[in-house]
């Protein structure tokens, strides 16, 4: 009798030590899942928009392949008026370009004001334009002083003739002083693998 009994207390301890196990799996499976949701939560809501503005394609041709890359969606900076080749002249003093380019506080008009619509639902904006000068085109100040990118990061990028992004990235941070501005990259030419390098460094 006294053996059956053991035997019982054995069988009775085995079942709740193997249901606690049973609980044990469940939980670390539930914490798993759990962070495995957070994970794509974060990835989800890490939104990225390309914009960029482009007088003769090189740069939108740039700007198209980066949204392609790194899933983004894309926006146009639109000039009111756009660029002629003569405006685009840097040769002549006269042209439109030069003239904006010599008056730092110009402001040239864009299309709509230039307002991104939604922007409220990206965290990360990169800004692509064409090397005016060494710098940053006047029109790109338009539009970040269209738009409040309070809380946002701003990732410049550029193509150029040859000059390289670092004064267009500074000039843009000294002029933002309160904005947050990721590093800068110039799209000469586009390689996906540095591409998803350069986007993962910004999330
Ligand atoms: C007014 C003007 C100024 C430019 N200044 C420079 C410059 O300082 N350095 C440079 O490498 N390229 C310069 N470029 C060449 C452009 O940056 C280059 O062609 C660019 O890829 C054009 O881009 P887009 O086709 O998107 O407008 C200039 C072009 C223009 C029209």
């Amino acid at each position: 009798m006294k053996n059956i009994l053991l035997v019982i207390a054995l069988a009775v301890l085995t079942c709740c030590g193997t249901a606690q196990d049973k609980k044990d799996n469940v939980a670390n499976a539930d914490s798993a899942t759990a962070k495995e949701q957070e994970k794509t939560q974060n990835e989800t809501t890490m939104k990225a928009l390309v914009t960029y503005f482009s007088a003769s394609g090189v740069t939108r041709n740039a700007a198209k392949q980066v949204a392609d890359i790194i899933g983004a969606d894309l926006f146009e900076i639109t000039p009111e008026q756009l660029y002629t080749d003569a405006d685009l002249d840097w040769r002549d003093k006269t042209s439109r370009s030069t003239i904006e380019m010599n008056d730092k506080t110009s402001r040239p008009a864009l299309k709509d004001g230039g307002k991104v619509p939604n922007l409220a639902q990206y965290d990360v904006v990169y800004v692509g334009f064409p090397i005016w000068w060494y710098t940053a085109p006047t029109i790109i100040n338009t539009f970040i002083e269209a738009n409040d990118f309070t809380g946002k990061t701003i990732v410049p990028f550029a193509t150029s003739g040859g000059s390289n992004i670092k004064k267009a990235c500074e000039d843009l941070q000294t002029a933002y002083p309160n904005y947050k501005f990721g590093q800068g990259k110039l799209l000469n030419s586009i390689d996906k693998a540095d591409i998803e390098a350069w986007a993962a460094v910004v999330k």
